[in-house]
């Protein structure tokens, strides 16, 4: 008897416990009620207004921004066009000379040559293509080494040929080697080697050119143009190695990282030696100085131009981002915002050393073992190291 009013003492405060609860809930309830008694309908647009930037390479990127913005394109209509979004409509020849930008950039007068070069021509983004191997992915490579190379580094090309780049079947896997020029220019007093270039063609057909002025600012008309040379010659590459001609690339170690990768990994692959939070550079002085006429903000994180390692699958989507990019005359940072756009960020592996390993191990066979570039380095010292790494007695700890 004891028992069961125990029982029914404990079932009674229970239920008096659950009551309270639900007061309080509902009371808060009421309460919530009262503070928000109905929709909340905004005054304001809920984007911010898009005020031109006062930097060139910035404006030509809001502008295309808008292009692929269909809800502010709507938005914009004629009567509330901006006059700058009006005014910079292009030629319909990107590739005509573009003599606005003599007056639309701040300080064009008084800006280095090539700042003028580039801007002058920054919306052309195709150049015939003089030499090409149309049929050199005809059973697609599992890795495609692309190198950035110039006319007259004949050395370069021959020593990645007998070393790293050895095309074929290395460690069980397809390996397709290809160098990317652009013209060496009689109007940078360049010597004219082009027969000389077409027999090496002939002889390795390994070269793809295309008829523009090969300069450092012209970069990143390599990796544009590049980008859809692979998507029409070499969509079916699984890796894609790109590089300069001065770096040695441990091609084994490349083949051995990528076939552990899980498969999503290996899909959205892009890894490099990988700078974040840099900038601009705003010294004069500086290779990669930049006025603040043609880019003011931070750069995304992109991998050093000297070589990254990046999916077919990455290069494919690469090159739809590339078109809604303004060009950058950075080739490396350029690719950095292009993968931006894709919402993808480089990975850092720190088996690429584009600043070099300590000099003290330079000259060690086992110190290339584990990794997948070095820079830089000359054909001779490519030949060299390929020799150690290749040999059967090289014996590592
Ligand atoms: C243009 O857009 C503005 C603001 O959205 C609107 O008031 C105006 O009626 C539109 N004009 C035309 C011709 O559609
Ligand atoms: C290459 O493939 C063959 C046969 O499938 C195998 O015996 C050999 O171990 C492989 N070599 C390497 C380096 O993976
Ligand atoms: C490259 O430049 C040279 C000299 O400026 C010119 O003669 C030639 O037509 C250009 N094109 C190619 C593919 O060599
Ligand atoms: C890039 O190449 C084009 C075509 O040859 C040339 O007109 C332009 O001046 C070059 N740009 C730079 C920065 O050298």
């Amino acid at each position: 008897m004891a028992l069961l009013r125990n029982r029914l003492k404990v079932m009674v405060t229970v239920m008096m416990i659950n009551v309270f609860i639900f007061i309080l809930i509902f009371r808060h309830s009421s309460q919530d009620k009262n503070r928000h008694p109905k929709v909340q309908i905004p005054t304001t647009t809920f984007w911010t207004k898009v005020t031109p930037s006062s930097a060139y390479w910035n404006l030509q990127q809001q502008i295309l921004d808008l292009q692929d913005n269909p809800i502010l394109l709507a938005y914009l209509n004629d009567t509330v066009m901006p006059d700058w979004l009006v005014d910079i409509n292009l030629p319909s020849n990107p590739c005509q000379l573009n003599n606005k930008v003599t007056t639309q950039v701040k300080d064009y007068n008084s800006l280095p040559d090539r700042f003028k070069d580039f801007l002058l021509y920054m919306h052309c983004r195709s150049y015939p293509i003089v030499l090409d191997q149309p049929d050199i992915c005809k059973s697609p490579p599992f890795l495609l080494l692309a190198v950035k190379s110039q006319v007259s580094h004949f050395d370069r090309r021959q020593a990645i040929r007998q070393s790293w780049g050895r095309a074929g079947v290395i460690a069980n896997q397809t390996v397709v080697t290809v160098f990317l020029l652009g013209n060496a220019t009689a109007w940078d007093y360049h010597p004219d080697l082009s027969s000389t270039l077409l027999d090496e063609s002939a002889r390795h057909k390994d070269i793809i050119q295309w008829d523009y002025r090969d300069s450092f600012f012209n970069l990143t008309v390599k990796e544009v143009l590049f980008l859809e040379w692979v998507q029409t010659r070499c969509p079916s590459a699984r890796f894609i190695f790109k590089g300069d001609d001065d770096v040695f690339v441990n091609t084994y170690r490349i083949l051995d990282f990528l076939k552990g990768l899980s498969e999503p990994k290996a899909r959205d692959l892009f890894v490099g030696d990988v700078i974040t939070d840099a900038g601009p550079h705003r010294d004069k002085k500086v290779k990669y100085f930049i006025p603040e006429s043609l880019y003011i903000g931070k750069y995304p994180p992109y991998a050093g131009g000297g070589g990254y390692l990046y999916s077919g699958d990455i290069a494919a989507r690469l090159y739809s981002s590339s078109e809604h990019v303004a060009l950058y005359p950075i080739d490396d940072v350029y690719t950095g915002m292009c993968l931006r756009r894709l919402g993808l960020a480089p990975e850092k592996n720190k088996g690429f050393r584009t600043f070099d390993i300590e000099e003290k191990y330079r000259s060690n066979p086992c110190a290339y073992k584990s990794l997948m570039l070095v820079h830089p380095r000359t054909p001779q010292e490519m030949i060299k190291i390929w020799t150690w790494l290749s040999s059967p007695d090289l014996n590592c700890q």
